[in-house]
């Protein structure tokens, strides 16, 4: 699979970092490799765990110009994506499994400007998006059962990542995006990226090591290198 750096899309997961701090902690992201920010959105109901809403993410857009990508972990989502669409981020992924009207939802973020997101649970199968990928600019292959941060990652999530490319391709979507998210380090992203995906979520691999910058390029070297 060629892919070069400019295309690898790094979005650490701001709930592994301290988030009484990440409003300065974010200031000195360089966004060079730091291409976006994940943003985890957990209601405990479709999830069991709470996390933040819209008020969170107001507040943090005053430190960062990065883009943000934002992940809703939330039942039946057209119920609040109005609230979320406000901040005009770069991506908002929703889950196959938290609602009956997905292609609706996705369909609104891409009205509004925004770039739209699928999500699937490793419980669900792939092809449960192909009849909706028309209306995806990404699709994200959940790596864990959602829910924290730091669990490790499920090896079965390549073998989906490249059954998905493949159909990315032959059914000619090429751009459509894949986003893999969960347990991702150092150790296992050259896989992942060789499978096919590009955007890359890393939450305690990254914030573990203390250096943000650092770590998102020692995970980009992993990749490519
Ligand atoms: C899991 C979240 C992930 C998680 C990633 O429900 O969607 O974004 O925070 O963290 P790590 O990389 O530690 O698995
Ligand atoms: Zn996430």
């Amino acid at each position: 699979m060629s892919m070069n750096s400019k295309s690898l899309i790094i979005s650490p997961s701001i709930i592994a970092g301290d988030l009484s701090t990440i409003g300065r902690d974010v200031a000195g992201f360089d966004n060079t490799v730091i291409n976006m920010l994940h943003m985890d959105v957990m209601d405990g109901n479709f999830v069991p765990n709470l996390t933040f809403g819209p008020g969170f993410i107001k507040n943090l857009k005053n430190h960062t110009n990065i883009p943000l990508d934002i992940h809703l972990m939330i039942e039946k989502p057209e119920n609040s994506l109005e609230k979320y669409i406000e901040f005009k981020p770069e991506y908002i992924t929703i889950h196959y499994e938290s609602t009956r009207f997905p292609a609706r939802s996705l369909k609104l973020i891409r009205e509004n400007g925004i770039k739209s997101g699928i999500a699937l649970n490793p419980a669900t199968p792939v092809e449960s998006v192909f009849d909706l990928i028309e209306y995806c600019d990404m699709i994200l292959i959940m790596s864990v059962d959602p829910g924290f941060y730091g669990q490790s990652f499920m090896t079965g999530a390549i073998s989906r990542i490249r059954k998905l490319k493949e159909y990315i391709i032959s059914a000619d979507f090429a751009d459509v995006k894949i986003q893999v998210d969960g347990g991702i380090s150092e150790d296992n992203i050259k896989e992942v990226v060789s499978a096919g995906a590009e955007v890359i979520v890393a939450g305690s691999s990254l914030f573990k090591g203390g250096d943000i910058n650092q770590g998102a390029l020692k995970l980009k070297k992993a990749a490519l290198g």
